[in-house]
C-alpha cells in the first residue's frame, strides 16, 4: 500500500514537474523574444541582401508607380510596415538583372553580344534612388558612418549592392561609374559566368551541381583580377556569394581588404555550392582576411529537409566556430526567393531568429556584432583602404577579347567626322594592319 502511494506521489510529482518545465520553457521563449526585440531596437540590424527592386519591376510596367505601396503593403517578403515590425535598421537593396541565359539571350562568343543589361542596371539604380528619396523612413547611406547616422535618426539606412558582374558590359568604366552612383558591394557573379569571374551556378532549387567551367582554372580571369583591385581602390566591397570555389580562392590571394559573403551558408552544414566551404572559412577570421559571412534564408541553401530557424543558426554557429563570432552577420535574400525558412517568411520575423541566438547563449555584445556591428567594421576597413589609395590612378585595362577599340569605325561615312590628322592616322593604321 505504502509502495503504491509512493508510486502515485512520484507519478504526480513527475507530471507536475513536466508541466512546470513546459511552462517555464514557454516563459523563457517569451522572454527571449522580448529580449530580441529590445536588442533590435537598440542595435542596428543591416540586412545585406534585399531584392525588393526586382519585385517592383516584376509587378509593374511603370515600376516607379509602385513606390507608395512600399509604405502600405507589397505582396513579397519586404515592405516598410513589416520591416519596422521586424526591427530592420538598414538594408542593402540589390541591383540585379537576370543572367542572359535566364532570359534566353545568346550572349554569343565571349559574352560580346549586346543586350539591355546596362540599361536595366541603371533603371534599377534609379528605382532605388527614387524609392529612398520618396520614402521619409528610408535614409540613403553609402558609408558605415552614414548607415549609423540613419539608424540614430530612427530611419532605415538604405544602401545599394549589385549582384553580378554580367551587368558590367565587360568594362571597368561601368563599375567606376556605378560606384559613383552609390553601389557599395559587387557580387562578382550571379548564377552565370562572366568575362570577369567563374560562378558556382546552381543558385536556385535543390540542384547542387556546379556550372560547367568556361574559364581556364574556373576562377578569376585577367580582367577579373583588375576588377578586384579596382573594387578595392574604389571602396566597393567584393562579395563572394554565388562565385566558384576557385574565384573565392583567387580573390583571397590578391585582396588585402576584407571580403564579404552577403548571403551564404556553410557547406559543412549543407553541402551546396552556394555555401562557403571549410577551406575558405579557414582563410577568414582574426589575423586573416577580416571579412564577413552573412546568413541566407533560402530553404535549399539551409537544408531542404529541415529549413528551420534552429538550422539557420546551425549555419551561423558553424561559420563562427571556423572564423569567429565577429566575422558573421545576418542577411535574408528577401524578395529574391520562392521558398523560405519556416518561421522566417518575411522581414517582420527577425526577432524570432535573434531569439534563437539568445537561447543558445550569445551575449548582447556578440549579437550587436551579428546584427550589424561586424558588417560596419568590414565597411569601415574597406573605406579606409580606399582612402589610403585615393591618389592611385584607375586601371586602364580593357577586356582582352574586345574588338571594338580603338573605335576606328566611329569616323562616320568616309571618316567625315574625323579631324584630318586623326583620319590620316586611322587610314595609316589600316594600311599597317594589312602589312
Ligand atoms: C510611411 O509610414 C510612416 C509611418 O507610418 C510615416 O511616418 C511616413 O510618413 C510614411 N511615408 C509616406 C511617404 O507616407
Ligand atoms: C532540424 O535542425 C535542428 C537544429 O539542428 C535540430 O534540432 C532538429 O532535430 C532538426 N530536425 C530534423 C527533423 O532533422
Amino acid at each position: 500500500m505504502a509502495v503504491l502511494l509512493n508510486l502515485i506521489t512520484l507519478a504526480t510529482a513527475v507530471a507536475f514537474a513536466s508541466v512546470a518545465h513546459a511552462s517555464s520553457s514557454l516563459q523563457d521563449a517569451t522572454a527571449d523574444l522580448q529580449h530580441a526585440r529590445n536588442l533590435l531596437a537598440r542595435y542596428q540590424l543591416i540586412d545585406t541582401h534585399v531584392d525588393t527592386p526586382q519585385v517592383l519591376r516584376v509587378l509593374a510596367r511603370q515600376p516607379l508607380d509602385m513606390l507608395p505601396d512600399l509604405n502600405i503593403s507589397l505582396p513579397g517578403q519586404f515592405d516598410l510596415p513589416r520591416a519596422r515590425q521586424g526591427g530592420v535598421g538598414g538594408a542593402f537593396f540589390t541591383v540585379w538583372t537576370p543572367c542572359q541565359d535566364l532570359l534566353g539571350i545568346d550572349v554569343g562568343q565571349d559574352f560580346q553580344q549586346p543586350d539591355q543589361t546596362i540599361r536595366d542596371t541603371i533603371e534599377s539604380i534609379d528605382l532605388i534612388r527614387e524609392m529612398i528619396d520618396y520614402e521619409p523612413s528610408l535614409q540613403y547611406a553609402t558609408t558605415a558612418a552614414e548607415a549609423e547616422q540613419a539608424f540614430s535618426n530612427g530611419k532605415i539606412a538604405a544602401l545599394i549592392g549589385m549582384e553580378g558582374s554580367h551587368m558590367l558590359g565587360n568594362s571597368l568604366s561601368t563599375i567606376r561609374i556605378l560606384a559613383r552612383l552609390g553601389v557599395r558591394y559587387l557580387t562578382l557573379t550571379h548564377t552565370c559566368h562572366s568575362s570577369f569571374a567563374s560562378s558556382a551556378g546552381g543558385g536556385a532549387g535543390t540542384d547542387g551541381s556546379f556550372l560547367r567551367p568556361v574559364h581556364p582554372g574556373n576562377g578569376l580571369t585577367a580582367i577579373g583580377r583588375e576588377l578586384v583591385k579596382e573594387l578595392n581602390r574604389l571602396g566597393v566591397i567584393v562579395d563572394l556569394s554565388h562565385v566558384s570555389d576557385q574565384t573565392m580562392t583567387d580573390v583571397l590571394d590578391i585582396t588585402d581588404v576584407p571580403i564579404a559573403f552577403t548571403h551564404s551558408g556553410a557547406r559543412g552544414v549543407n553541402d551546396h555550392p552556394r555555401n562557403v566551404p571549410d577551406e575558405i572559412l579557414a582563410r577568414i577570421g582574426p589575423g586573416k582576411n577580416e571579412g564577413i559571412i552573412q546568413s541566407v534564408l533560402f530553404k535549399h541553401f539551409i537544408d531542404s529537409n529541415n529549413a528551420t530557424i534552429p538550422r539557420v543558426v546551425d549555419h551561423v554557429e558553424y561559420i563562427a566556430l571556423h572564423t569567429s563570432r565577429q566575422h558573421v552577420g545576418l542577411a535574408s535574400d528577401f524578395d529574391g526567393m520562392g521558398e523560405v525558412v519556416e518561421g522566417m517568411e518575411d522581414c517582420s520575423k527577425w526577432p524570432s531568429l535573434v531569439a534563437e541566438f539568445i537561447r543558445r547563449g550569445w551575449t548582447d555584445e556578440e549579437i550587436k556584432g551579428l546584427l550589424g556591428g561586424n558588417l560596419l567594421r568590414v565597411m569601415r576597413a574597406v573605406e579606409q583602404a580606399a582612402y589610403r589609395r585615393r591618389d592611385e590612378r584607375p586601371s586602364s585595362a580593357i577586356y582582352g577579347k574586345r574588338t571594338d577599340l580603338p573605335a576606328s569605325n566611329w569616323g562616320g561615312p568616309n571618316g567625315a567626322y574625323l579631324p584630318g590628322k586623326v583620319k590620316a592616322i586611322v587610314d595609316r593604321r589600316h594600311l599597317r594592319d594589312e602589312l
